[in-house]
């Protein structure tokens, strides 16, 4: 049996992550939400798409992630499922879907998969996921971790301040990155931690690190996609880069827009429909013979 996806020769997969990480090949992902960003991500042969919960901040307009549910994230990663062929398709599991219980957090992780499209999923934490990352696992889903800083827990940290500063909180990090391995991560986002803690943890762990604000020494990056394209106009973290500046151009394409109607020159004649002269007299002989009938 084979499809387009099956005999694709780049197709990204948990294997061909952890072989870049052996070869000390650099791994990209971005994140995406909407279908023609998934093909865009694809076509500049991203290697991981992440449907982030950064979704409630960057496309949904909330302060936080917080508020994003489960029908959020699904109806995003099915329209980015429709834009990827080649790269390795992540869904953040939302704030809730997989605190409560084991059997729950089973089954929603699965629904990305069934339902979603996706072949992973990412959830956040540390040693407290132990359990529920075993049993996702146990059932063939996918699952990469996430420390440092883990914004859905904004409030307990107090604000998204960067983690592991301290020899103890660093300790621990490098600890719970170790024990999502034994539970069967298959690879681990590093989100804003000093660059050489980062940089130990990928020499420590054999699975990939994704590093986002930690430095270089990670053996792949990840950034959110509104960031790098300057869509966001909220305020921006010290670590992105912006590597063109969206928003910018959407107000000037809107505001050219908005001239070009209100001073009468779109449409021009090239974007409208005709009809020919025979068909318009026709048309004005009709309505005449109505008029003389009325
Ligand atoms: O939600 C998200 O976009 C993320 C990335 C920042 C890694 O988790």
């Amino acid at each position: 049996m084979s499809n387009d996806k099956g005999s694709n020769a780049r197709k990204v997969t948990v294997l061909s992550l952890r072989e870049k990480k052996t070869r000390g090949e650099r791994i990209t992902m971005l994140t995406a939400y909407d279908y023609p960003t998934a093909l865009a991500l694809d076509q500049a042969e991203i290697d991981v798409a992440l449907v982030g919960d950064s979704l409630g901040m960057v496309v949904l307009g909330y302060p936080n992630t917080l508020p994003v549910t489960m029908e959020d994230m699904l109806h995003h990663c099915k329209a980015v499922a429709r834009g990827i062929s080649s790269a390795h398709l992540v869904v953040d599991m939302p704030f809730m879907s997989y605190q409560v219980g084991v059997g729950e957090a089973v089954r929603n992780a699965g629904r990305f998969l069934q339902e979603g499209g996706a072949e992973a999923v990412k959830l956040e934490g540390g040693r407290e996921r132990a359990t529920v990352i075993r049993a996702i696992v146990s059932c063939g889903i996918p699952v990469m971790g996430h420390l440092g800083v883990t914004p859905q827990s904004v409030h307990r940290l107090g604000g998204y301040k960067p983690q592991g500063k301290s020899a103890d909180a660093a300790k621990r990090i490098l600890e719970d990155a170790r024990i999502l391995e034994d539970c069967g991560c298959y690879a681990l986002v590093l989100e804003v931690i000093p660059d050489r803690l980062a940089s130990l943890v990928t020499k420590k762990i054999g699975i990939p690190t994704l590093g986002i604000g930690a430095g270089g020494g990670c053996d792949g990056q990840v950034l959110v996609s509104h960031d790098l394209l300057g869509i966001y106009s909220g305020c921006s973290p010290k670590f992105v880069k912006k590597f063109t500046d969206f928003h910018g151009e959407m107000v000037r394409a809107f505001s050219r827009y908005r001239e070009e109607v209100l001073g009468g020159s779109y449409p021009a004649p090239e974007h409208s429909q005709t009809i020919d002269d025979r068909t318009y007299e026709e048309l004005l002989s009709l309505l005449d013979g109505k008029a003389n009938a009325e």
